[in-house]
């Protein structure tokens, strides 16, 4: 497989498209963003640690049946995926308060949610990725009613099999959100999977090891996020 022309830029992330139309190259870059890209750093080695740490996750997810667009890694920085045509929501579950759910409901952060809460945004930065549902979905025609249930599904099987995974390294997860696309009009999980998209804690001391210590000014954002692999018994490369 051969890297073609940039098809897209993103904030994170760099899509490439390569000679077979069913593939994609993703590249990941160190440029971290905040706030709907209104903050943005390079933050050495976080394009490496989030490739393998995405590759690491979706392997763990493919495992457990939720179909993915992860194919393999090429390099440090790139992986091959499947070519979806993207769904423009994304779907959040939190297993406890923080962040926007705080924010909007005046939510004690840290409380537990049972069950866990269900969430869509609408992927927009002009719009600052407005809170949406279901059934704006269907009638914007952003995805039909059958993929949306799928993507609801498998939203919550992510959680089914990640509490546990990230539990057993010491780590809660606190909240993450999915994207997905249709490849052959197969529901499909794209995009990232990684400390960028999510929260985890300590689960004893509650110790912020994602975004949050970007988002917040905290420092140590690269170390937290290759604690992280580490705990999961990931090996990344120096
Ligand atoms: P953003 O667009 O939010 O700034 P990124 O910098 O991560 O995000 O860019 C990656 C872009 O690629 C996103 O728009 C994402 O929706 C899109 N994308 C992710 N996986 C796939 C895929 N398998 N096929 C097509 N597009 C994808
Ligand atoms: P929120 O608390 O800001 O709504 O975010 C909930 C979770 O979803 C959190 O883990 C961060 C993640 N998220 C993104 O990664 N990108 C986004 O654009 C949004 C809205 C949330
Ligand atoms: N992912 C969004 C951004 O890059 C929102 C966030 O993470 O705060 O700006």
């Amino acid at each position: 497989m051969e890297k073609r022309a940039e098809l897209y830029a993103g904030k994170a992330k760099t899509v490439y498209l390569t000679d077979d139309p069913d593939f994609l190259i993703l590249h990941f870059r160190d440029d971290t963003s905040a706030f709907d890209g209104q903050r943005i750093e390079q933050l050495a080695r976080k394009g490496l640690v989030n490739n393998h740490f995405n590759a690491f996750i979706m392997g763990k997810l493919r495992d457990a049946g939720i179909p993915v667009h992860f194919e393999k890694l090429l390099s440090n920085n790139e992986a091959q995926v499947k070519k979806l045509d993207m769904i423009p929501v994304e779907c959040v579950v939190r297993n406890i308060a923080a962040g926007s759910l705080c924010r909007r409901l005046g939510v004690t952060e840290g409380i537990e949610l049972n069950p866990p809460t269900f969430e869509l945004f609408l992927k927009n930065d002009a719009l600052h990725d407005p809170m949406i549902n279901e059934s704006h979905v269907e009638t914007f025609g952003w995805a039909k009613a059958e993929h949306m249930a799928q993507m609801k599904a498998l939203t919550y099987k992510v959680n089914d099999v990640l509490k546990k995974l990230f539990l057993d390294g010491g780590m809660l997860l606190v909240d993450y959100k999915l994207e997905f696309g249709l490849f052959k009009d197969q529901v499909v999980l794209g995009d990232e999977f990684s400390p960028d998209g999510c929260r985890l804690w300590d689960a004893e001391t509650r110790k912020k090891l994602d975004k949050d210590r970007f988002r917040q000014g905290l420092g140590g954002v690269v170390e937290a996020y290759e604690e992280v692999a580490t705990r999961l018994g990931m090996q990344l490369p120096a």
